[in-house]
């Protein structure tokens, strides 16, 4: 199979990908390990930046995000028994959507097959050759157990934390700067209306819970937990009292739990995003801890960039753009490393803190909410630099 540009995974760096590139008249193959019904129903991330929800408008005139998704111009820092809400419209002028990623993935799906998008479903990428070259392959294992060889121009590693792309690139399957936290998240999906109009970030005496949403039916909430708790050994009473606990002055509307799971936290960036004609995008090159959920924002980030590298290279032959791809890159993505960084660390205490780390803590905080310098970072920040302009 012959194609200018293979893309590996479906996620939203990919096919935001593929879309750009089919703009400029580039083709692409896409694989992905997973069928396209897992993609879609898969419950990840649910916070949208300003920018790439201005991304998404003017690629699909079909999102759903104007009419599924919800505006929200603020969130709240509870401590200390009081809430404090960052106000982003009044601080910044932007705001955030809450439009789950499979929601997102769905829409991109439909516009992508619809323009007779090549995506090869449960095919699993191997490995990839010949980045030195001027034409790299992957090889891959397609649905019915058969070799799938796909010449490129150019490889696109968009293959998530456990990318296989990576290897062509770093050198090695983990090669990468690491830090790994003393804490997890318990996730629950209930049927219930939400609890809040915004989200509420909650440092309490018993520990970091985040009450978030997913429709007006369904309710995503997080609570700070052991890296190793099984989702399984809580019962549904438990589970509610210690959210409740855990959100002082806010009374959570309860319903049936029909999803569970822990988060673990890491924060990593990959030592090379790109090597030769092969490079990386989204959590293939970067992962980022959920508190601020940077994550599939940071993945659109990347794919802009690449994709105006790309069309440098493929159609004016011109290299400087894809040469200069991961140091820009890296510009955003550290920034993104320190804001994740920094909402896990004023919102979570690991095991082993001591009083003094608990009362500086707060002591943060205040100084966050109390400053309208400090509100303003935590606003620009949540609601994304601007992305890089398309041309
Ligand atoms: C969600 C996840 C986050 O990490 C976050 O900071 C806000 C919301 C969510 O899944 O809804």
């Amino acid at each position: 199979l012959r194609t200018r540009v293979a893309i590996v995974g479906a996620g939203p760096a990919g096919l935001v990908l593929s879309q750009l590139l089919a703009d400029a008249g580039i083709d692409s193959v896409i694989l992905d390990s997973r069928t396209r019904e897992q993609i879609e129903t898969t419950i990840r991330a649910g916070i949208l930046e300003q920018g790439t929800v201005e991304l998404l408008r003017a690629l699909d005139p079909g999102t759903r995000v104007d009419t599924v998704g919800h505006r929200h111009d603020g969130v709240e820092l509870r401590f200390a028994g009081e809430g404090h809400r960052i106000d982003f419209a009044a601080l910044v002028g932007r705001s955030v959507w809450l439009y789950p990623q499979h929601e997102v993935l769905i829409d991109l799906l439909a516009l992508r097959l619809g323009a007779g998008q090549d995506i090869r479903f449960e095919t699993t990428a191997d490995h990839v050759e010949g980045v030195d070259t001027d034409r790299p392959r992957v090889v891959a294992v397609d649905a019915g157990g058969e070799q799938l060889v796909v010449d490129a121009d150019f490889v696109v590693g968009a293959d998530g934390s456990r990318s296989v792309v990576r290897a062509a690139v770093t050198g090695s399957q983990t090669g990468g700067y690491f830090r790994e936290y003393p804490f997890a998240w318990f996730g629950i999906l209930c049927e219930a209306p939400p609890s809040a109009d915004e989200l509420i970030y909650s440092n309490s005496e018993n520990g970091f819970a985040l009450v978030s949403q997913r429709s007006p039916e369904v309710q995503r909430m997080y609570f700070q937990c052991d890296p190793e708790a099984d989702p399984d050994a809580l019962s549904e009473a438990e589970i509610w009292d210690t959210l409740q606990s855990r959100v002082p002055g806010t009374t959570l509307h309860e319903g049936p739990i029909f999803q569970r799971d822990v988060l673990r936290f890491r924060s990593f960036v990959a030592h090379e995003l790109r090597n030769g004609r092969a490079a990386l995008v989204g959590d293939a090159a970067h992962t980022v801890p959920p508190t601020g959920a940077k994550g599939m924002n940071l993945a659109i980030a990347d794919v802009v960039l690449l994709a105006r590298a790309l069309r440098a290279l493929l159609l004016e032959g011109d290299a400087r753009l894809v040469d200069g791809y991961a140091a820009q890159a890296l510009d955003r993505i550290w920034k993104a490393q320190q804001f994740s960084w920094w909402m896990t660390s004023m919102l979570h205490l690991a095991p082993q803190s001591s009083d003094f780390d608990r009362l500086r803590q707060l002591g943060e905080l205040r100084t966050v909410v109390d400053s309208a310098a400090g509100r303003t970072y935590l606003a620009e920040a949540y609601t994304g630099w601007p992305l890089p302009t398309s041309h």
